[in-house]
């Protein structure tokens, strides 16, 4: 690893059974970049209690996320891999930031909407407070990147306004002609196109989530190969002959025949001119094989993983050092620009 590549930070919630979109939308992006970036992962455990949790199922989830990462292909000896709430400075920074950021730029929150809505009276401040956080966990470790699905898309720009217009511009420390310099990156999206929005195999105009209450409207990566060809055989079609991409009134065409493109590396061109005369009945069976090889080996290497917890203790205790060492820095740092004392304890 190397201080001199272009920094990246990501995570996933674990909220329940990660699916094709967490994957195809982001995990699988974040494989490539280990070889040109200097690469941070985490599991936001903080984030997954924004909404009403169980207890007895958070570490579990925890683990199993993080294990999910390795089997992904994410390689602890170039990544750093760890558990947000095991890094203090993401709450502290997310309180400062919290002081710095107008409650209606996270009213706007397009996310906050939808989720709220859902859920009646019983809104938690942390829900709103969600992308803040968000924002804390990119900010603390400069991250020149953030490799996320479509539906990121507006947290990062307003992690982007906080960084810049509340801190920088406010905060940054004063150059010699009394410019304001950065105090901290200004991050970017980075949302490959493909993949970027999975949609529900129940209904192609909405995404697959990890909160939809129909199980079958998402595969997720440890499905066995028989639940996998159950959902993908039960998914919505419509009456037409023929996949196609791009066409606004089949939308489960395009989003199933786009996982084939994905899932089967044949790449758009190839899954489309093969598929452009193909009855569904055809395409179910080729698409779900499609699904259960590109998942096998994932479902492997996370089964030899869960039988060694150690060696996933081992990994995340090292991140946690490694990404603590980041971000204390940068919690300093702005500690230091907004004025705080330092703590003698902390040494701050
Ligand atoms: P989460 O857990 O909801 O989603 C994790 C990642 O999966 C992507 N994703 C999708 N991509 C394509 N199609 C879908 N249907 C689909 N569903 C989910 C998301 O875009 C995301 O990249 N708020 C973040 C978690 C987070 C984070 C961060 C990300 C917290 N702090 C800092 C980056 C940097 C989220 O959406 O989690």
């Amino acid at each position: 690893m190397s201080s001199t590549r272009p920094r990246v930070l990501s995570g996933v919630q674990p909220t329940g059974a990660l699916h094709l979109g967490n994957w195809l939308g982001a995990i699988r992006n974040w494989v490539d970049l280990q070889d040109s970036h200097d690469t941070f992962f985490c599991v936001v455990d903080l984030h997954a209690i924004t909404v009403p949790h169980d207890p007895a199922r958070l570490a579990e989830d925890t683990r199993s996320t993080a294990a999910l990462y390795l089997a992904c292909g994410i390689d602890p000896q170039r990544s750093t891999v760890f558990v947000q709430s095991h890094v203090g400075a993401h709450s502290e920074l997310c309180w400062l930031l919290n002081c710095l950021t107008p409650l209606n730029w996270l009213e706007r929150m397009i996310q906050f909407k939808e989720k709220a809505l859902k859920q009646g009276s019983d809104v938690s401040a942390g829900l709103l407070d969600y992308p803040v956080l968000m924002a804390a966990d990119i900010l603390l470790y400069d991250a020149d990147q953030v490799p996320v699905g479509e539906d990121q898309k507006q947290h990062l720009e307003l992690a982007r306004d906080i960084a810049q217009q509340r801190l920088n511009a406010r905060f940054g420390p004063k150059g010699p002609d009394g410019e304001r310099m950065p105090l901290l990156k200004v991050p970017e999206p980075l949302i490959l196109k493909e993949g970027a929005r999975v949609m529900s195999l129940t209904d192609g105009r909405s995404k697959m989530s990890k909160s939809d209450p129909n199980e079958a409207s998402r595969i997720t990566l440890l499905d066995p190969p028989e639940l996998i060809t159950k959902k993908i055989k039960r998914a919505k079609t419509d009456p037409q002959l023929g996949l196609e991409f791009g066409n606004p009134e089949r939308p489960e065409a395009d989003n199933l025949l786009g996982l084939y493109a994905l899932l089967s590396g044949r790449g758009r061109e190839a899954a489309a001119a093969e598929c452009a005369s193909m009855g569904w009945g055809s395409f179910k069976p080729l698409l779900a094989e499609a699904t259960v090889e590109a998942l096998r080996p994932v479902q492997q290497r996370y089964a030899e993983l869960r039988s060694d917890p150690g060696r996933l203790d081992q990994v995340l205790a090292e991140g946690q050092a490694r990404a603590e060492a980041v971000a204390d820095d940068t919690l300093a740092r702005v500690r230091q620009a907004l004025g705080f004392l330092p703590g003698p304890a902390r040494n701050r």
